[in-house]
């Protein structure tokens, strides 16, 4: 096991059209045991800080560490790190239980002890049924849970899944998840899971590091990221639909603050903490955010109330998503499916005014 660290990691692929930076100063600590996510849209960086983690690829500047002791020098091997891929692909003319030894056998253990291996892993995967089938006998579920076996047949300190869901049909993937946080909780093991799916992210991970454009976002547990996102860019990637964003004007009297919707007529009324933290930056403007399951049609005592016209009333089996617009400004509401408002008609909408979050306007940093 072991704690894995990244100082100042970087990486720039050279190419004659330019340096790719495709990861920029990446600090992360990762600790014993811990299961991280790394998540983000494509092109990001995900797969490069791998494959740096793995020993596959140089490390262009900055040290990663296992339990203090840098590996930027040493080889895959050495490190004894273990990857799946989506495309981990199995050898076609060995079965199950012998390409989950496969690894054991290179390493040269001897036959008894991989045996045992071998049943262990089959159990803790559930695929003792299927040991002595060969791979083109298999479901693309099964074939995933042979690759994991193999890399974890090798019980190694850190263990790397890059995107390996991603192909599977909802159903599995629900089944591959739960089979994944079960694992976890068996081995103890320190786990890096690289994702662009929130979903994904946020079932199996203690902390998910949210990265965009070659840089680190955020790092942090589930409550933190929807809480307290770091900038409109976590904000928006976390939660489904995404938060809705709107440029307001501060009107403050001193005791009372009100965020005016551009173009618009509603205000939305932050709690008193946060409109402390605006007042201390002297903000005119902010952007504001409010997630679309954070606007009511019921009225609890104390909340704030903003006034909108239906443009789409989508109905989604367990909820409704309401298209909203008020002036030039369009947001999103969540609400019951028992929610009939239709096109055109107006709807009054509550929030809790500590659901409103603020971004300062130009650095779109997360301010209260
Ligand atoms: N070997 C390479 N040579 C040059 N550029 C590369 C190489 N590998 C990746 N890149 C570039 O580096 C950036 C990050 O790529 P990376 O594969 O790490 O992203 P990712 O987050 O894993 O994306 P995805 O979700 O699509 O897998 C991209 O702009 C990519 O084009
Ligand atoms: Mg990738």
């Amino acid at each position: 096991m072991a704690r894995v660290t990244l100082d100042k990691v970087n990486k720039i692929y050279p190419s004659r059209h330019g340096d790719v930076h495709a990861v920029q100063d990446l600090d992360l600590a990762i600790e014993d045991g811990e299961f991280v996510a790394l998540l983000g849209p494509s092109g990001c960086g995900k797969t490069s800080t791998l494959r740096m983690i793995v020993g596959l690829e140089a490390i262009s500047g900055g040290v990663i560490a296992f339990d203090g002791q840098p590996v930027n020098d040493q080889t895959p091997e050495q490190r004894n790190v273990a990857m799946a891929f989506e495309t981990y692909a199995l050898y076609p003319t060995f079965t199950v239980a012998q390409n989950l030894a496969f690894p054991l056998e290179v390493k040269g253990v001897d036959k008894a002890t991989r045996d045992e291996k071998v049943a262990e892993v089959a159990r803790l995967l559930r695929i003792e049924p299927i040991l002595d089938s060969f791979p083109r006998q298999l479901s693309g579920g099964q074939q995933q849970r042979v690759s994991l076996g193999r890399a974890l047949i090798r019980d190694p300190a850190v263990f790397i899944l890059d995107e390996v869901m991603s192909h599977l049909d909802a159903h599995l993937k629900f089944q591959m998840l739960f089979e994944l946080k079960r694992i976890h909780q068996t081995l103890e093991r320190t786990i890096v899971y690289v994702t662009h799916d929130q979903m994904e992210a946020l079932a199996l991970a203690d902390r998910v590091a949210v990265m965009s454009d070659a840089k680190l976002q955020q790092f942090g547990d589930r409550d933190t990221l929807y809480d307290r996102p770091a900038n409109t860019f976590v904000a928006g990637f976390i939660g489904e639909p995404p938060t809705n964003f709107l440029e307001a004007e501060v009107r403050d009297d001193g005791t009372t603050m009100r965020l005016t919707i551009r173009d618009a007529s509603a205000a939305f009324v932050p709690d008193g903490p946060r409109a402390a933290a605006i007042r201390d930056q002297g903000l005119r403007t902010v952007i504001v955010g409010i997630r679309p399951q954070n606007l009511h049609v019921r009225h609890d005592e104390g909340d704030e109330q903003i006034t909108a016209t239906v443009e789409i009333n989508e109905y989604q089996g367990e909820h409704s998503i309401l298209s909203l617009r008020d002036g030039a400004a369009e947001f999103r509401a969540m609400v019951p499916p028992s929610v009939k408002t239709g096109e055109g008609e107006t709807i009054d909408l509550s929030y809790r005014s500590r659901d409103v979050m603020v971004f300062h306007p130009e650095t779109e940093v997360f301010i209260s």
